[in-house]
C-alpha cells in the first residue's frame, strides 16, 4: 500500500514510525513532514490547508491509505474532498469534525443528549456576555468557539479578569474569526485524561488512557501549550471508570453524531475532567492528540495500517486492540519562549547518542538543513521512552533528554508527576 500522512509535528512523526511497521506498506508520504519524518517517508512540499493539491497528489500516486492528522485540513473537510475522488481516507468528515470546529457547537450536541460536561451558555454578543458575568459569581472559563491551537480557553478568577478576556476574544479577536462566538462555563475541579476513541460511526475501541501537560511551566503553572509531555496509560482512569467514560460519553456521542446525520468517523479524543461527580467533557478533538499519541502507539501491538482501514471501510472489528503491560512516557523539548516568541533555526546535537531501542525520539519542529537536523518550531521533540514499570519509562526518557541539546532547549521535569503521586500514596 502507498499511504500519505498529513501534517508536520510528533504527532505525525509516530504515527508513520508505527505505519511504517506494518507489511501492508510500500511506501509512505507526508505533507508537507519534518526533518525527522524525512528518514522514514518522503516529505512532499503541499500545505495541510491545500485540499486540491492533497488529493491531487493522492490521485498521482495511487494512495492507498490518507490519515490527516491535525484538525484544521480535517475542519476544512480534507475527508470529503478525498471522498469526492473515492479516495481512501482516515478521519472524520467535515460535518462531524464540528465537534472540535466549534465549541458551541458542541455544547449544545452534549447538553441535548445529556452527556455530562461544565453547564455553560453560548455568546455571539460581547454585551450580552459582559451582563451574564455581571449575574454570576466566579470562576469563569472563556472559550473562543472555533479553533485556536489549544490557545483559546481564559480562566477567569474574578469579574475583572472576565471582562478583558470577553474584550480579547471577541471584540480585539485575539483568536481571529475564533472569537466571533464564545462559550462561557462552569470551572470545573479535578484531574485531566485523554480518552481516544477509534470509531467507524458506530462500534469503537479505545487507546490506553492518557495524560497530557499543557501548561508550560513545572507544577502545572504559566500559559497553556500543546502539550508538554505525556504519558499512558495514566492511573487515574482505570477499569471502572473507563467502562462509566465509554458509557456515559463515548458511545452516546457516536450515536448523537450519527441521529444528527454527522456520521462520525476517525479518532474521537475526548479531553475530560475526572471530577467528584465522575467524569466530565472538556472538549473533545477530532483527531489523534499530540503528544498523547505518541506515548500511547509505541504501546500498540495492533496494526495501526489495519485499524485505520477498517474505520475508513466503516467496518471497525469488535475487538479491542492488543496493548503491551508497559508503560509509555513523551517529554516533549521546546524552543525557550514557547508558546510566545522563540528563536529557530538553532543545531540539534546528540540524536544519534540516543541509541535504546525503548527510546524513540519524534520530530515536531524539525528540519534538515545540509547535514545537521536544526529547530524550525516551539515544540521541537518529542522524547519517548517505554518501560515495564512508569518508573522506569520515565528515567528512560530522561536520561535521552539529558543526552540531546539545542541552544534555548526547554522541557518540564516533572512530566508524570500525577502519575508518581498516586504510586506514593498508593
Ligand atoms: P480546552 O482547549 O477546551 O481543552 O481547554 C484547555 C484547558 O483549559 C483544559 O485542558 C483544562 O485544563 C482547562 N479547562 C477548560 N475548560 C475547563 C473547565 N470548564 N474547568 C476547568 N478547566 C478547564
Ligand atoms: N494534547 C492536546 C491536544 O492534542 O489537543
Amino acid at each position: 500500500m502507498n499511504i500519505l500522512v498529513i501534517g508536520n509535528g510528533g504527532r505525525e512523526h509516530a504515527l508513520i514510525w508505527k505505519i511504517a511497521q506494518s507489511p501492508y506498506v510500500e511506501r509512505i508520504f507526508c505533507a508537507p513532514g519534518n526533518g525527522g519524518i524525512a528518514e522514514l517517508a518522503t516529505c512532499v512540499q503541499i500545505d495541510v490547508t491545500d485540499l486540491k493539491g492533497l488529493t491531487q497528489f493522492a490521485v498521482r500516486e495511487k494512495i492507498d491509505l490518507t490519515v490527516a492528522g491535525p484538525e484544521l485540513p480535517l475542519t476544512l473537510g480534507v475527508v470529503d474532498a478525498f471522498r469526492r475522488e473515492g479516495l481512501v481516507v482516515f478521519g472524520p468528515r467535515r460535518d462531524a469534525a464540528i465537534l472540535e470546529g466549534s465549541k458551541t457547537f458542541t455544547k449544545d450536541f452534549l447538553a441535548k443528549y445529556n452527556i455530562p460536561s461544565a453547564a455553560y451558555r453560548n455568546f455571539d454578543d460581547p454585551e450580552e456576555a459582559v451582563r451574564y458575568i455581571h449575574d454570576t459569581p466566579p470562576p469563569y472559563v472563556l472559550k473562543a468557539d472555533g479553533l485556536a491551537a489549544g490557545k483559546g480557553v481564559i480562566i477567569c478568577r474574578n469579574r475583572n479578569e472576565a471582562f478583558q478576556g470577553i474584550d480579547d476574544i471577541m471584540k480585539t479577536r485575539k483568536f481571529g474569526e475564533a472569537g466571533k462566538r464564545l462559550v462561557i462555563e462552569e470551572f470545573m475541579t479535578g484531574e485531566e485524561a485523554s480518552i481516544l476513541a477509534v470509531t467507524d460511526g458506530e462500534r469503537f475501541v479505545t487507546l490506553p488512557p492518557a495524560q497530557d501537560h499543557k501548561a508550560v511551566f513545572e507544577g502545572d503553572k504559566g500559559p497553556n501549550t500543546g502539550g508538554m509531555g505525556a504519558y499512558a496509560p495514566a492511573p487515574v482512569v482505570d477499569e471502572r471508570l473507563l467502562e462509566q467514560i465509554k458509557t456515559t460519553i463515548i458511545q452516546p456521542t457516536i450515536d448523537g453524531m450519527k441521529a444528527e446525520d454527522r456520521l462520525y468517523q476517525g479518532v474521537l479524543y475526548a479531553g475530560l475532567m475526572i471530577t467528584a461527580e465522575g467524569p466530565k467533557v472538556v472538549e473533545f478533538n477530532c483527531r489523534f492528540g499530540d503528544p498523547e499519541i505518541q506515548a500511547i502507539l509505541p504501546l500498540m501491538k495492533t496494526d495501526i495500517v489495519d485499524l485505520m482501514m477498517e474505520v475508513a471501510d466503516g467496518k471497525l472489528k469488535p475487538l479491542e486492540p492488543e496493548i503491551s503491560h508497559d508503560s509509555c512516557i513523551c517529554v516533549v523539548m521546546a524552543s525557550g519562549g514557547y508558546p510566545g516568541s522563540y528563536q529557530k533555526d538553532k543545531v540539534i546535537l546528540g540524536l544519534e547518542d540516543v541509541r535504546d531501542q525503548d527510546v524513540m525520539v519524534f520530530h515536531a519542529g524539525t528540519k534538515r538543513s545540509g547535514d545537521q537536523t536544526v529547530t524550525s518550531g516551539g515544540r521541537v521533540l518529542g522524547v519517548t521512552a517505554t518501560g515495564r514499570t512508569f518508573l522506569q519509562a520515565r528515567e528512560k526518557a530522561y536520561q535521552a533528554v539529558g543526552k540531546i541539546t539545542f541552544d534555548g532547549a526547554y522541557y518540564r521535569r516533572d512530566i508524570g508527576h500525577r502519575a508518581l503521586k498516586l504510586r506514593s500514596e498508593g
